[in-house]
């Protein structure tokens, strides 16, 4: 027995709800898309802008805001992992600090890749107890996975995205011609999670990808074909991530690839992107699925038909069976003591299972070896 009142409840309930829009020639001066969400004309913006993207297009961004009367700070940020730093972090917080913006309606415009968006996300939802920020992609990678989320981070002593939260932008902005200046390299790591969709979840998608991936690769996805590849590729990844926004549900699909490449990226940061250590992890599991009977041989070689295709070159030397299961058991961990491991089942499905043994992650290194070497003896480009 207690005098008085025990406990309250606290309810409430907040609606998630943003856009995420195709806009071509983003930085014409009289396209309104990066001033939409906010106030316009007298206003201020928070800019910080990919390094890269910053030498080709700063003197038009600029313009942009001087043509619409509003005064912006530009700041060039440096991507790649090294640069999600806490430093990095703590040094846009002090030139936020210098240029004030108002806390509702002078939203943080975010212009870069995964590293930019998840790092300014993360301050922009952490500045002030949260400032609105909006996304705009420069990078594969970024375009159809890491901006349309809600989720932001940086890396921490040894651990990725160890500090972040769950933080949606006012809007996502896509201009897929800013991606015309990426490195092949990181076209391909880009492509590498719209193969995970497709595998997993899109057959089409896949059909998509074997008529014209190799083309919207080597055109940087420019034209049209390019186009419907990603708008596909988006609309999957929205499908699985709006009922999902908080990961309540561990079970994900687009966490194929991403078991056995937490502990490749850990161990080889240097030699691997994101996407590269998602396919090394995704042609794993694939194998294991085979070697399961869910998914047919000609399935399995449609798949190594397509990486060949793309003129995706596996670093399979860095693939070692101890990285591997240990990285399966941290995952484990990490989805409340299972291991939830989604694996094909067939081309375009998808079955989660608990039961992944050490001896099948090594059978099927070792058959790995055999599928490329398949592949290079059927010649196939
Ligand atoms: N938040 C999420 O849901 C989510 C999802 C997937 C990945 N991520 C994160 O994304 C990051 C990887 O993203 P990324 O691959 O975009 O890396 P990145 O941001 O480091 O960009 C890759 C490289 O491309 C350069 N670059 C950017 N735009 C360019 C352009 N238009 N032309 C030429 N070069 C350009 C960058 O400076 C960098 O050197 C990882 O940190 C990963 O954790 C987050």
């Amino acid at each position: 027995m207690t005098n008085g009142t025990e406990k309250w409840r606290v309810k409430h309930q907040q609606i998630i709800s943003y856009e995420v829009v195709n806009s071509y020639n983003l930085f014409h001066p009289q396209n309104p898309s990066l001033l939409s969400a906010g106030k316009g004309n007298g206003a201020r913006r928070f800019v910080v802008v990919d390094h890269y993207v910053y030498e080709k297009y700063s003197e038009k961004i600029r313009e942009y805001f001087h043509f619409n009367e509003v005064e912006a700070k530009i700041i060039p940020f440096r991507g790649g992992e090294d640069n999600k730093t806490v430093e990095s972090y703590l040094s846009i917080v002090r030139e936020l600090d210098a240029f004030p913006i108002h806390r509702r309606d002078e939203p943080i415009l975010a212009i870069g890749g995964g590293v930019l968006t998840d790092t300014i996300g993360f301050v922009a939802s952490t500045y002030r107890r949260g400032v609105p920020h909006i996304k705009i992609p420069t990078t594969l990678m970024g375009y159809i996975d890491a901006s349309i989320g809600i989720k932001t981070g940086i890396n921490f002593d040894e651990y990725k995205n160890r500090l972040g939260s769950f933080s949606p932008p006012k809007m996502v902005l896509l201009d897929r011609s800013l991606l015309g200046t990426l490195p092949r390299r990181h076209i391909l790591n880009g492509v590498c999670e719209i193969i995970k969709l497709a595998i997993i979840k899109d057959l089409q998608l896949f059909q998509m990808l074997e008529a014209d991936g190799a083309y919207s690769v080597d055109t940087f996805f420019q034209d049209e074909r390019g186009g419907a590849i990603l708008d596909r590729a988006i609309t999957g990844m929205l499908e699985e991530l709006e009922p999902n926004l908080f990961e309540e549900e561990l079970a994900r699909k687009v966490d194929f690839g991403h078991t056995f490449s937490y502990g490749l990226e850990t161990h080889h940061e240097a030699h691997l992107l994101h996407g590269e250590a998602v396919l090394l992890d995704i042609v794993l599991s694939v194998l294991i699925a085979k070697n399961r009977n869910l998914i047919s041989n000609e399935e399995t070689g449609r798949i190594f038909q397509l990486l060949a295709s793309l003129g995706i070159v596996l670093n399979t030397s860095v693939l070692d069976p101890q990285t591997l299961w240990e990285s399966l058991e941290e995952r484990t961990y990490h989805r409340n003591r299972q291991q939830r491991v989604p694996l094909p089942n067939g081309l375009g499905e998808c079955v989660f299972v608990n039961d992944i043994c050490r001896d099948e992650v090594e059978l099927s290194l070792k058959n790995l070896e055999d599928w490329i070497t398949v592949k290079h003896d059927h010649n196939i480009k």
